[in-house]
């Protein structure tokens, strides 16, 4: 079976009967709980090879469980004074769509960027997902009100900071959610302006040496940065900071085909992630680098075990070996399969016209 058939039907396999893609079926840390920011790569990469139908169904249930948190995103929007972190939505949700009780890295909003990006993808490739306008009015009225606020990053680390990869996280579904067409006016108003504003701190503040930065503040580049690129185009790939930032993302992380994280990364020792070489390689294929693409393409697929499953990180070149037992002793091996890691795959093998 080829990897593209292999990773349908992986992703197929685990999708819950609620329509939730758990983001890895049997690590201990993750099993049980789907992610926003996960899912919508997931749907991405299904929607683009013909299974719609599964993409449907994470996207109304995406729209169902965020939706049924419109009652607290209205009285987080009223609320006066700071808000702890805690206090927000949640990060991810059971498969059942509730909140979990065991504590987690909550309040990350760039998941609700991205899935409302990958819905207007999904939308426009496929038509309209029904039972998804209240999830949709409810994420982006989150989005307008608190996009300005520090919270975890896509790696659930450094709650006190604003991440620029979040900040285009946001920029991308805010703009899918006004082009889904079902925002009231002064919802579409409210939109309108974080977009600029998030356009004008991030080329104020979100820019260092020519090219996109971790955080405001920070120096150092990070792999999630290349999604501001593409897919996001918060930058895109022929301004210059957008091929900028690509070029030195792959400068500094990049590493025979696989990608780090950051420099700085000790979770499991800092290994080679897969769905980063996904994020690389789409950049370099949307940039008219086909033969580029191709190579992170090949690593990708050179990681799955023998039955064809692709894990989260590969451990063979560490940035911090020191670190890898303690993660070992902690949540067992690596998560595998990461049904993100298959999600990218689809998706950079869709660019590449690799298909089933
Ligand atoms: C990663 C997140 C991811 C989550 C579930 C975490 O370890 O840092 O990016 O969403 O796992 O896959």
């Amino acid at each position: 079976m080829s990897l593209v058939a292999h990773s349908l039907d992986v992703i197929r396999r685990y999708q819950s009967s609620s329509g939730a893609y758990p983001a890895s079926p049997s690590f201990s840390a993750y099993q049980g709980f789907s992610w926003l920011r996960d899912g919508a790569f997931i749907a991405e990469g299904v929607s683009r090879h013909g299974d719609a139908d599964g993409a449907a169904a994470f996207h109304r249930w995406s729209a169902g469980v965020i939706a049924d948190r419109a009652g607290q995103v209205e009285s987080l929007v009223s609320r006066e004074g700071p808000i702890p972190p805690g206090d927000m939505l949640p990060t991810r949700f059971t498969l059942d769509g509730l909140n979990g009780d065991d504590g987690w890295w909550d309040f990350q909003l760039d998941g609700y960027g991205t899935w409302l990006w990958a819905l207007a993808e999904h939308t426009r490739r496929h038509g309209a997902v029904p039972e998804t306008e209240k999830g949709v009015r409810t994420a982006a009225r989150y989005l307008s009100a608190f996009w300005a606020l520090p919270c975890y990053d896509w790696w659930e680390e450094h709650v006190e900071q604003r991440h620029v990869a979040t900040l285009g996280s946001i920029h991308a579904g805010l703009r899918a959610a006004r082009a889904l067409g079902v925002l009231s006016p002064a919802e579409g108003t409210a939109a309108a302006e974080a977009v600029a504003g998030i356009e004008a701190l991030v080329s104020a503040e979100g820019v260092v040496d020519g090219r996109l930065r971790k955080w405001l503040g920070s120096d150092a580049v990070d792999g999630s940065l290349l999604a501001c690129v593409e897919p996001f185009g918060l930058y895109p790939a022929d301004h210059p900071v957008g091929a900028a930032t690509v070029a030195e993302v792959e400068r500094q992380l990049a590493r025979d085909g696989g990608v780090y994280r950051y420099l700085k990364d000790t979770f499991y020792g800092g290994g080679r992630w897969v769905l980063l070489a996904g994020f690389l390689g789409w950049n370099h294929a949307r940039a008219g680098r086909p033969e580029e693409a191709r190579r992170y393409l090949d690593w990708m697929a050179a990681q799955a075990t023998p039955s064809g499953d692709l894990p989260e990180q590969v451990s063979d070149l560490p940035l911090a070996p020191e670190y890898e037992q303690e993660w070992l002793d902690r949540w067992g091996t690596v998560a595998t399969p990461l049904l993100w890691s298959h999600g990218m795959y689809l998706i950079l093998a869709d660019e590449l016209g690799v298909s089933a």
